[in-house]
């Protein structure tokens, strides 16, 4: 399927077969490949917390205010960003595994590595919380493409309470929840949902009407 037949058979599917399985390693490819999505500065901050203890899933339900699809979906995915990623270290190292790969000579390094810590120095913590969702937002929009290329649905969840879901999880400061993903086999076809004319959502040069 082309990217755009995927897009127009795209829903959100909020009934999954609770018997069916997605392998680790199916996971795994798909995360794999929607790690090659764009994202600032190649610092790769986001982080997949997959929740197959279906006790923890039974915990998160209520969190989720009892969508359903949290217990019988597949798998559930908790989409993060680590704000550690934006540390000196880790822009080092990353841009030295592209130099030791010949992907760039040691001038670029440098110059790259050297301009996204600089960039990221002078932000707060409010513009990293963006930047994560960012990079986050992308990467799961790119695994909801190739679940549904994959033959499996998807739907998108911010409906929990993110204070109580890092509770139960033990999630850290350290990252920031950016939403949760469940995916496996459709049971009832998504809802159909309607979009704006396209007229009213394109703007040239000015908002100004
Ligand atoms: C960030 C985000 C959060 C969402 N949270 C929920 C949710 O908690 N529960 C739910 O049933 N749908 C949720 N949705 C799905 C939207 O309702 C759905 O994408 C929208 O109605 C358009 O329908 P479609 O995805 O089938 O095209 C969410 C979607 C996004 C992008």
């Amino acid at each position: 399927m082309s990217v755009k037949e995927v897009l127009e058979k795209r829903r959100s599917v909020r009934h999954y077969d609770a018997n069916y399985k997605v392998s680790s390693e199916t996971l795994s490819s798909l995360i794999e490949c929607a790690s090659k999505s764009p994202n600032g500065n190649n610092i790769q901050a986001t982080r997949y917390l997959v929740i197959d203890d279906p006790h923890l899933r039974n915990v998160i339900l209520p969190i989720a205010f009892n969508q359903q699809q949290v217990i019988e979906a597949s798998v559930l995915i908790v989409v993060l960003g680590d704000y550690q990623a934006f540390e000196k270290d880790n822009i080092l190292k990353i841009h030295e595994e592209g130099f030791q790969k010949g992907f760039f000579d040691a001038s670029l390094r440098d110059f790259l590595a050297g301009a996204a810590i600089q960039y990221y120095a002078s932000k707060s913590k409010e513009e990293l919380t963006i930047e994560l969702t960012r990079d986050a937002s992308l990467a799961s929009m790119s695994l909801i493409l190739l679940a549904n290329d994959a033959g499996l649905e998807t739907i998108t969840m911010s409906g929990y309470d993110s204070k109580q879901l890092k509770s139960v999880l033990n999630i850290s400061e350290r990252y920031l929840d950016v939403m949760l993903i469940a995916m496996g086999k459709g049971l009832k076809d998504g809802h159909k949902t309607v979009r704006h004319d396209v007229n009213k959502v394109i703007y040239k040069n000015t908002l100004q009407s």
